[in-house]
C-alpha cells in the first residue's frame, strides 16, 4: 500500500503519455497523493484535463503561473517521496543527466532529494542510440531507478525494444521502492522448472514440472521487498523485478546456483531436477533405422545437498520434496541429509497438487519443529507460507 507517500508523476511527450493516466489512477487506487506535472510535449498528446481528473489535484504545468504555488519547483520536490517520470523522452534522460532545467518537470528533478524513477519510452533506434544508453547508465550509477522499457508494438506499426512499461509493472516497482517489505535487503535465489537432459539433438530427459511454484515464490519474495534472481527452465513471464537466468540441464543448474547461493541470505530450489541423465547425449538425430537405442544413465550431481554441505552460516537453505508415499520420514531424511533449515513437501499423488497445477497442498518441515500444513491453495498462498516463516527464522535467529 501507499498510504500517505506523495508522489510527483512527471508526464513527458510521447505517445506512452496515455498510459500516465491509468499509472496515477492505479497509484491513486493504492492510497498514494499523486501530483500530476506535464511537459510542454505530454500536452500535445493527452489532455490535462483527463490526468487532472485520475490524479490527487489539477496538473502543473508552468513554473511562473500558478498563484497558490509560486516558486512550484521547489514545493513539489521537497513534499514528494517520489518523482516518477512515466513515460520519459529521450528529451528528458538526458536533461536530467547533465542537470538541465528548462521546464517545471526539469526543475523538480533538479530540487529534489527524493528518489527518482524513470520509465523511458521511445522508438528502438533511438533506446539502442549510444547517446541514450550512456545516459541511462550514468543515471543508473547515480541511482536514479530505472523500470526498463518493454519490447512490443511501439506507434506508427513498428515493433522493438522501446515500449513504455505495463502500468501494472511501473506500479509494482513503485511499490517495491516506497514500501520495503519484510524482506528488504534480502538477496534470494529460487530454482524453478524442470530440468532437461539431452538424449541426442531433439530428445531429452524431462519430468512434468511447470515452473510456477518457482516462480510464485520469486513474485512473492519480490514484492515483500527481496532482491530476487530466478535460476528457470521454463520461459513464463519473469515477475516485476525479478531478473532471470536461463538454464536447462542439471549441470547448468548447479553452476548457476553454485555462483549465485554463496552471496545470497536465502536459496530456495523449486526445480524438479533429474536424478539421472544420459552418460554420452549423441550430437545428432538417433535414426529409427539405427535400432533401437540402449541408453545409458548416470546419476545428476544433487545440486541441493552440495549447496548444504557449503552453505553459509546465516543463510537459509529451502528444498522441496515431491513424494507419492511416506511423506513425513522421506521430507525429513532429506532435511536431515541434505543439511536444510526446511523442506517443502508435497503429495504429488493428491488431486490439485504438484505438477503443472495452479494449485498445492505442502507440509512444511524444519528440523525441531512440528509439520506445518497448508492446505489446498493457490501457489502464490504456499509460496508466502513459506517466506513467512523463512523471515520468522530469521528473526528468530538473529533477533535485532
Ligand atoms: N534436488 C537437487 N538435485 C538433484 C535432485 C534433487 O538439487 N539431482 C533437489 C530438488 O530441487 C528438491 C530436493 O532436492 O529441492 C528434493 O528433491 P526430490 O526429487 O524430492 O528428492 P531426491 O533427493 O531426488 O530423492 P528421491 O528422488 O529419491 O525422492
Amino acid at each position: 500500500m501507499l498510504a500517505g507517500k506523495r508522489i510527483v508523476l512527471g508526464v513527458t511527450g510521447g505517445i506512452a503519455a496515455y498510459k500516465a493516466v491509468e499509472i496515477s489512477r492505479r497509484l491513486v487506487d493504492a492510497g498514494a497523493h499523486v501530483v500530476p506535472v506535464m511537459t510542454a510535449g505530454a500536452e500535445h498528446f493527452i489532455g490535462a484535463t483527463t490526468l487532472s481528473a485520475l490524479a490527487s489535484e489539477p496538473v502543473k504545468t508552468r513554473l511562473w503561473d500558478d498563484p497558490d504555488t509560486p516558486i512550484p519547483h521547489t514545493r513539489l520536490g521537497q513534499g514528494a517521496d517520489l518523482i516518477l517520470v512515466a513515460p520519459a523522452t529521450a528529451r528528458v534522460i538526458a536533461a536530467y543527466r547533465i542537470g538541465l532545467s528548462t521546464d517545471l518537470l526539469t526543475n523538480v528533478l533538479l530540487a529534489t532529494r527524493a528518489p527518482v524513477m524513470m520509465c523511458p519510452a521511445m522508438h528502438t533506434e533511438m533506446w539502442e542510440h549510444p547517446a541514450v544508453v550512456d545516459n541511462i547508465a550514468a543515471l543508473r550509477d547515480r541511482g536514479v531507478h530505472i523500470v526498463d522499457p518493454e519490447s512490443g508494438r511501439l506507434a506508427g506499426g513498428d515493433t522493438g525494444a522501446g515500449r513504455l512499461a505495463s502500468p501494472e509493472v511501473i506500479v509494482a516497482a513503485v511499490q517495491r521502492l516506497l514500501s520495503p517489505g519484510d524482506m528488504a535487503g534480502l538477496r534470494v535465489v529460487i530454482s524453478a522448472g524442470g530440468t532437461r537432459e539431452p538424449i541426442d539433438a531433439v530428445r531429452v530427459i524431462a519430468n512434468r514440472s511447470s515452473g510456477k511454484q518457482g516462480y510464485a515464490l520469486a513474485a512473492e519474495a519480490a514484492e515483500r521487498g527481496a532482491s530476487v534472481t530466478l535460476v528457470s527452465t521454463v520461459d513464463l513471464v519473469a515477475p516485476p523485478g525479478v531478473a532471470v537466468q536461463r538454464v536447462e540441464t542439471a549441470a547448468e543448474m548447479q553452476s548457476a546456483m553454485e555462483r549465485l547461493a554463496p552471496v545470497s541470505d536465502v536459496v530456495v530450489m523449486a526445480a524438479a531436477v533429474a536424478d539421472f541423465r544420459p552418460v554420452t547425449a549423441v550430437d545428432r538425430k538417433l535414426k529409427k533405422h539405427d535400432g533401437v537405442p540402449q541408453i545409458v544413465l548416470e546419476p545428476t550431481p544433487d545440486i541441493l545437498a552440495g549447496l548444504g554441505a557449503r552453505k553459509p552460516r546465516r543463510q537459509i537453505l529451502v528444498g522441496f520434496a515431491a513424494e507419492t508415499d511416506d511423506l513425513e520420514a522421506n521430507a525429513r531424511r532429506k532435511l536431515d541429509e541434505k543439511h536444510l533449515d526446511m523442506i517443502v513437501a508435497n503429495d504429488v499423488g493428491a488431486p490439485q497438487t504438484g505438477f503443472q497445477h495452479d494449485t498445492n497442498a505442502v507440509t512444511i518441515f524444519s528440523p525441531d519443529a512440528p509439520a506445518f500444513v497448508v492446505p489446498l491453495a493457490d501457489k502464490r498462498t504456499i509460496a508466502a507460507a513459506v517466506f513467512d516463516r523463512v523471515v520468522s527464522m530469521r528473526v528468530s535467529a538473529h533477533p535485532t
